[in-house]
């Protein structure tokens, strides 16, 4: 099992652009197989340039499930973008869908429960809700915070703060 909190991190500077990129290249082909868009895009040099603290497996992990959701909930022909962006302090990693956004019953337990809108949870493993719970506790131990939008129809945004390091 895989709770955020059972090992301790392994917190060390990273850029995290290239962490990110690294991920979208790993899920183009899961992406282009739906017949969906993932694109990156970095705000500026001072974005593709800036580090952060963080345990590198974690923080890679978190961001597959939260790709890895926006497939689940986009349809066919549309498009999720990834921003990487340097606002004040922190560096700020935004992950956008047009998919079926999220009810109200669930956005609110998000972080605070495993809640999954998913019903195979026996026997993949997926489904069980961990993906957002892991993310929240993750970004929370590494000082940052991790907070979504979302509106039924219309998609979903999650954003990611992290402290820059300097
Ligand atoms: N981008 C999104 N669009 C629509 N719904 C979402 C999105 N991200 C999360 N959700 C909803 O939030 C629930 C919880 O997400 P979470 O990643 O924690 O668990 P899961 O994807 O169901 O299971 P797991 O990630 O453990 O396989 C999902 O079941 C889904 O209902
Ligand atoms: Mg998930």
């Amino acid at each position: 099992m895989s709770a955020a909190d059972e090992a301790p991190l392994r917190v060390e500077p990273h850029s995290i652009y290239p962490l990110v990129e690294g991920i979208v290249k790993e899920k183009i082909p899961i992406f282009s197989l739906q017949k969906l868009k993932l694109e990156l895009r970095a705000q500026d040099e001072i974005a593709k340039s800036a580090s952060a603290q963080l345990d590198r497996k974690e923080f890679e992990r978190v961001l597959s499930n939260v790709l890895d959701n926006s497939a689940e909930a986009s349809y066919q022909g549309l498009s999720v973008l990834v921003g990487v962006s340097v606002e004040g302090s922190d560096i700020k990693i935004e992950i956008k869908d047009q998919g079926q956004g999220i009810p109200k019953s669930i956005l609110n337990q998000i972080g605070k429960v495993q809640v999954s809108s998913k019903s195979d949870v026996s026997k993949t493993g997926s489904g069980s809700g961990i993906g957002l719970f892991h993310a929240v506790q993750t970004i929370e131990k590494l000082n940052g915070r991790f907070s979504i939008e979302s509106k039924v129809g219309i998609g979903t945004k999650v954003t990611i703060h992290l402290p820059l390091s300097k």
